[in-house]
């Protein structure tokens, strides 16, 4: 046995990570010009950088959906999808990051080998691309340039996987589908959307008597105050209502379904009840993912705006005036930062039926 082992080649460093595949793969085509300009190593290093890491999103992204696309998914596997997710988003934040190394290239070393490499653009990235469509991004939200779909920049063998992509499952899709089949909401009499209503109906009635009697208050002053309840209560009215929030969704102000939003919205305001741990955290992670995603966009447009100012770009979009309108508009979990509009404090918020409260603890009572 041990002769036999010691036979085979014994496993190095760089055997293990090819190295000599991934370290041969860097081609100036300035030098292929005969001119090597010494900046264009380091664009190439970082945006191979950039893929290594979009592979690594991807691995983590597809285990969270294997996980989450479960007809039941089992609760001892919600920590998983946490610890992905929360690896996702520290991947990210090194992404934002790396930009700053790239920065260190300065707009007239970038001309030295720019025109080189028209007509090739990240916007041909397909990891990034699939990192769109599994977190779920919609093609009804993507801006496109030259009214082109966004594919069709890619070569045809590309375009298929988008699309597979695009049309397979993806996160927003899964944890909406989790959310509203969430089993918590109603319990015997108690009707957690009947009763948070009630409540916050009441509450916004007692804020409007406060205001009305008091006498403090200028009439002016009153009149404004009142006003600003009005918008609160208007926001209100909007998700009380199934009928008022549906023509939200069909008017493209919301994405979320009806039945999930109830149950986000239960999980942030009894995230201190232990069953609802993990999944407030996995929706905060989900947020951070987004606003992460935003930044990087930020970032990306900015640094193109300082190396090409206002050009088009290599790959033949408007530049940074796309890439600018991408960050709002290709934001994809907007309905759980939203959340936020509805939620009360905690010292009014209505206490839970005891027994529902004990179902959601821990119920270790020792040996
Ligand atoms: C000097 C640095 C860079 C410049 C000047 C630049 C420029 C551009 C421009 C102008 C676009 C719009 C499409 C086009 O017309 O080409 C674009 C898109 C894109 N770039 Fe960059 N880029 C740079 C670095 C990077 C890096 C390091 C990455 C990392 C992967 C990257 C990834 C992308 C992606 C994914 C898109 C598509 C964005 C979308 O459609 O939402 N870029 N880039």
């Amino acid at each position: 046995m041990v002769r036999a082992a010691s036979r085979r080649t014994a496993l190095t460093y760089s055997s293990y990570l090819d190295l000599d595949t991934l370290l041969d793969c860097q081609r100036l085509e300035s030098a292929k010009a005969g001119k090597p300009a010494h900046d264009e190593m380091l664009f190439i290093v970082t945006h191979q950088t950039y893929e290594l890491w979009f592979k690594q999103i991807l691995h983590e992204l597809d285990a969270v959906l294997a996980i989450m696309g479960q007809p039941v998914v089992p609760e001892r596997e919600l920590g998983q999808v946490l610890r992905y997710l929360e690896r996702t988003l520290a991947i990210q934040k090194v992404l934002i990051d790396q930009i700053g190394v790239l920065e260190t290239m300065t707009p007239l070393d970038f001309l030295d080998f720019r025109d080189l490499l028209a007509p090739s653009s990240g916007f041909q990235s397909v990891q990034f691309r699939h990192i769109e469509n599994k977190l779920g991004l919609r093609r009804t939200q993507r801006l496109t340039y030259n009214a082109m779909p966004y594919e069709s920049a890619l070569p045809s063998a590309s375009q298929r996987q988008v699309r597979a992509t695009e049309s397979g499952r993806n996160l927003f899709v899964l944890l909406e589908q989790w959310l509203a089949r969430m089993p918590f909401l109603r319990f015997r009499e108690y009707d957690f959307w009947r009763v948070y209503s009630e409540n916050v109906q009441a509450m916004l009635a007692k804020d409007r008597a406060a205001i009305e009697h008091n006498d403090l208050l200028s009439d002016d002053a009153k009149a404004i105050q009142l006003s600003e309840l009005d918008k609160t209560a208007e926001n209100f009215g909007t998700v009380f209502d199934a009928a008022r929030y549906q023509a939200l969704i069909d008017s493209g102000q919301r994405r979320l379904s009806y039945a999930a939003f109830v149950s986000a919205l239960m999980i942030h305001l009894y995230r201190d009840e232990p069953m609802f741990h993990t999944p407030f955290r996995i929706l905060t992670e989900i947020v951070a993912i987004d606003e992460s995603l935003t930044l990087w966009r930020y970032r990306h447009a900015l640094m193109v705006n300082r190396m090409i100012g206002s050009k088009i770009g290599t790959g033949g979009s408007s530049g940074q005036d796309y890439l600018r309108r991408t960050v709002e508009a290709h934001r994809i979990f907007t309905d759980y930062f939203d959340l936020s509009t509805y939620l009360v404090p905690r010292s009014m918020l209505p206490p839970l039926p005891e027994e529902l409260q004990r179902q959601l603890g821990f119920h270790w009572r020792g040996a």
